[in-house]
């Protein structure tokens, strides 16, 4: 059914490109309209609607404007309970209509979440509860707080539902309206190909506050994630997406978290948190990954109802209160391909703090999907809109075209607090951006060609703070990185010359994975990375926004949170490149992982046309063992080289071993790339096919080797415990030190689960590799 609908759309031009969406190089200004209901006069929305096109401009070829909505589905879009509060489709297509009538793009928000019932000021709708109350009546379904309360609230954003997988009521509704919803668009969209943009998930999923969700079947399910059993288990639906590596016994629990249960039946969460403590940082760990759980698994829903992928966008507030609501970025990218969040009254520096993690992340496809600068100031609301734009978002949702008499603080018009202030900076940005194609987006995996390495020249740079180094390998998970090491306060400076660019589409990017070494930070508190260019006038420029914060919570995860900033307007220059970090100097350890400056090639001249030089591509792969028909089908060890990195095109899924019944078994892929030649990365893209099969298939350990002859293998990265927190769709960067090969093998020596089944497999969509 996927496959057919995936097919349909390839027809219609929608799956052109191997990331992203044909129309790549096109920024959306999408202002949300909520004020629309079928049983509206048809004639005044289309008066409403056409007088936003007067008063904001309708742009150009690349910036174009259109509109969002949202799907209520779990409120006002029901029948009732009477008809056991199936879909009503009736608003939702009388929408749609006005979409195609005035043929304005439109992304539909899936607000079903907290905000679920939410009445904005304009909506001239009524509301209807009585579905979520009537769930939030069930024993076990709302987020409770340690006391047992629960802290569901009936209406205005507070629709606080447990994320658990367990809240089988919960999900048995939500799927069935969401995925009915769904259809719906991918209809309209596979009829109106060039009016479609997307949908943005649920807005905020998130916790009520520190005190949630201590609901127990939450808690049931954090002690399978972290054991690898029940529904992480063998046979379970989510087997392959556990904790890794797994504690098995109460014992390895224990001396993770500091704690002294004598079982596990014993383990509780902890209440109140403690920042930086084991314990805490284990139990936050969970927190963050039932929101990348529920993100992911509404992505599969909406995936399966026949929206691709990558038009399937994050809507999260990334960073606001990473205790209290579980915010954390990686939650924001969780629908691979597209992340995103909300941004109220932001200053212009504030967004690269997210941005470039955004960019760096899965696919490089990224919007905002609620934004307003709340501000009186011309050039600060004007630059925000620049900004954003320079960072690569692809879609703006500013909010909110209102047409009723009392307008509120967010009316892009007539807004109590800031007059016209929005509504004008958008008509100036649409008038003035309107025929520029949006910037070339190389995805991170693949930025270009490196110009300069930060790791190679440590040599020369100067640095100042103690015990700046280089290690061959950085100890974040065991992943083998070259990394520069810098003590907390250390400051690391390079003199570079820029290359001059030869086409004025080519960009320059600075890529850096940044990390803490493990085990450091048991004192608490943050971390901030931040680099800069400085010109030869002196002058000093944030690349990272206020900086990237990185939460202690990551040296227990063993994460690496990459970035990708934009420095083409330094070609041609000599400038001062400098790494900085500040925080609590008792944090210890910062990491640098493979900071370099990549130019995207000449002759890529478009976002759905970029340019390459993955030396894998279309060449001959072999394998220990090739399960063609594992999993359901769709696997041959010639799809592993195909160019194909999503999962389920033409039926082809990529590479599977056969299976195994234990995970201690050895399985590997290799490539030969025809010739011997220099390489320094290995990109491997997990099985996305299905997004509920995350994780699933990647191995847990395993050695990447190179050799000259296929005989003689020498090893270029080791992992010994990998996948903390791998996505469906999201590509793994291994890099290591330059070597020369001709063949490239993965070698696997721990296996994961693959999601019902009982038995161990290897299992990968793409394998590529790079200078
Ligand atoms: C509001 O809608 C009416 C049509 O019903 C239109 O004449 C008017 O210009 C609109 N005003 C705004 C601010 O959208
Ligand atoms: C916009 O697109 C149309 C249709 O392809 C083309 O004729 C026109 O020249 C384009 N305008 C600009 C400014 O690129
Ligand atoms: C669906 O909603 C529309 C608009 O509210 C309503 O007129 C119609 O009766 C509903 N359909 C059903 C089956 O309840
Ligand atoms: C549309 O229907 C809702 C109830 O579903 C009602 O509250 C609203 O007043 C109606 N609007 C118009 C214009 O009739
Ligand atoms: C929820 O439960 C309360 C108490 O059992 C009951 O009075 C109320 O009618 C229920 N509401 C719904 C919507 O089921
Ligand atoms: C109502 O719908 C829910 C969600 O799909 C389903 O689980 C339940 O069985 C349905 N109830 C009846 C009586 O059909
Ligand atoms: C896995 O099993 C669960 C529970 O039996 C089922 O609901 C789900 O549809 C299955 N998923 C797949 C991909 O087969
Ligand atoms: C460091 O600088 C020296 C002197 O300019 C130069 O010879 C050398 O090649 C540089 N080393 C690197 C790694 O760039
Ligand atoms: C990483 O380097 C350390 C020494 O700095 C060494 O002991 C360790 O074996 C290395 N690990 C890998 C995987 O190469």
């Amino acid at each position: 059914m996927v496959t057919s609908k995936w097919l349909a759309l390839l027809a219609a031009g929608r799956l052109a490109a191997a990331w992203g969406t044909s129309t790549e190089d096109i920024t959306y200004i999408l202002p949300i309209y909520e004020g629309a209901l079928a049983n509206d006069s048809r004639s005044n929305d289309l008066a409403i609607l056409g007088g936003m096109k007067t008063m904001l401009g309708t742009g150009g070829n690349y910036t174009q404007l259109g509109f969002s909505f949202s799907s209520w589905c779990m409120s006002r879009d029901q029948n009732g309970a009477a008809s056991n509060y199936t879909f009503n489709a009736t608003n939702l297509n009388y929408v749609l209509g006005l979409a195609k009538e005035l043929e304005l793009p439109i992304l539909v928000h899936a607000n079903n979440g907290r905000w679920a019932d939410c009445c904005t000021s304009n909506s001239d709708g009524g509301w209807n509860d009585a579905l979520l109350d009537e769930i939030a009546n069930q024993t076990d379904t709302t987020q409770i707080n340690s006391a047992g309360d629960s802290l569901y609230g009936h209406d205005f954003g507070s629709n606080y539902f447990s994320f658990s997988r367990y809240n089988a009521f919960y999900r048995s509704y939500k799927q069935r309206n969401l995925q009915a919803s769904m259809s719906t668009i991918a209809a309209w969209a596979a009829e109106n190909p060039t009016l479609f943009v997307g949908i943005s998930l649920d807005s905020e999923t998130l916790y009520a506050n520190d005190a949630s969700d201590y609901n127990p079947i939450v808690i049931q399910e954090w002690k399978e994630w972290m054991q690898n059993t029940g529904l992480y288990g063998p046979g379970g639906p989510y087997f392959g997406q556990g904790r890794v590596p797994a504690l098995v016994a109460v014992s390895d629990f224990n001396s993770a978290t500091g704690q002294s249960f004598a079982s596990w039946d014993a383990v509780t969460a902890p209440a109140p948190l403690s920042e930086g403590d084991p314990y805490t940082e284990e139990w936050q760990r969970w927190r963050i990954q039932a929101i990348v759980h529920t993100v992911s698994d509404e992505t599969a829903w909406i995936i399966e109802a026949g929206i691709p992928r990558n038009q399937i966008y994050g809507h999260q507030t990334p960073e606001l209160e990473f205790y209290t609501f579980g915010d954390d970025l990686t939650t924001a990218t969780a629908a691979n391909g597209g992340g995103g969040y909300t941004a109220y009254g932001r200053a212009p520096l504030d967004f690269q703090s997210i941005d470039t993690p955004l960019r760096a992340d899965g696919t490089n496809n990224f919007g905002l999907f609620e934004l307003n600068p709340l501000s009186t100031d011309n050039t600060f609301s004007y630059d925000t809109l620049t900004t954003l734009w320079s960072d690569g978002a692809k879609i703006l949702c500013p909010n909110a075209f209102e047409n009723v008499t009392a307008k509120d603080q967010y009316s892009l018009f007539d807004s109590p607090t800031t007059g016209d202030t929005w509504g004008d900076n958008i008509n100036a940005f649409l008038a003035a951006y309107g025929d520029t194609p949006r910037l070339l987006e190389p995805p991170a995996w693949n930025p270009g060609n490196k110009v300069f390495d930060l790791y190679d020249n440590f040599v020369n740079a100067s640095e100042s703070g103690p015990d700046n180094h280089l290690a061959a390998n950085g100890s974040s998970g065991g992943v083998a990185v070259k990394t520069v090491y810098s003590a907390v306060g250390g400051v690391i400076s390079y003199t570079i010359d820029l290359p001059a660019l030869t086409e004025s589409t080519q960009r320059l990017n600075f890529y850096a994975a940044l990390g803490v070494k493990d085990g450091a930070g048991n004192g608490g508190g943050t971390c901030t990375f931040q680099a800069s260019v400085t010109d030869s006038t002196g002058t000093e420029t944030l690349l990272l926004g206020n900086g990237i914060i990185i939460p202690p919570t990551y040296w227990t995860w063993k994460h690496w949170m990459p970035v990708l900033s934009d420095v083409t307007a330094w070609a041609g220059q000599t400038i001062t490149f400098t790494l900085t970090t500040t925080g609590n100097s008792y944090y210890g350890w910062t990491q640098w992982g493979s900071p370099a400056i990549y130019a995207t090639p000449a002759g890529a001249t478009s976002n759905s046309d970029f340019g390459g030089s993955n030396l894998a591509l279309g060449k001959t792969a072999t394998a220990s063992s090739d399960d063609t028909s594992a999993s359901g089908g769709g696997w041959s060890v010639s799809y592993i080289t195909d160019g194909n990195v999503r999962g389920g095109t033409d039926g082809r899924n990529g590479w599977s071993s056969a299976s195994h019944t234990s995970a201690d078994a050895t399985e590997w892929v290799q490539v030969d790339l025809g010739s011997a030649q220099t390489v320094g990365k290995v990109v491997l893209h997990p099985r996305s096919d299905i997004s509920s099969a995350a994780g699933t298939g990647f191995p847990v350990a395993f050695t990447i080797y190179g050799s000259t002859d296929s005989t003689a293998w020498t090893p270029l990265s080791v992992q010994s415990s990998y996948g903390a927190s791998i996505k469906a769709g999201h590509a793994e960067v291994v890099t290591f030190e330059s070597a020369k090969a001709r063949y490239i093998r993965v070698t696997a020596t721990q296996l994961n689960g693959v999601g019902n089944e009982s038995g161990y497999r290897v299992q990968f969509t793409e394998l590529e590799v790079y200078a």
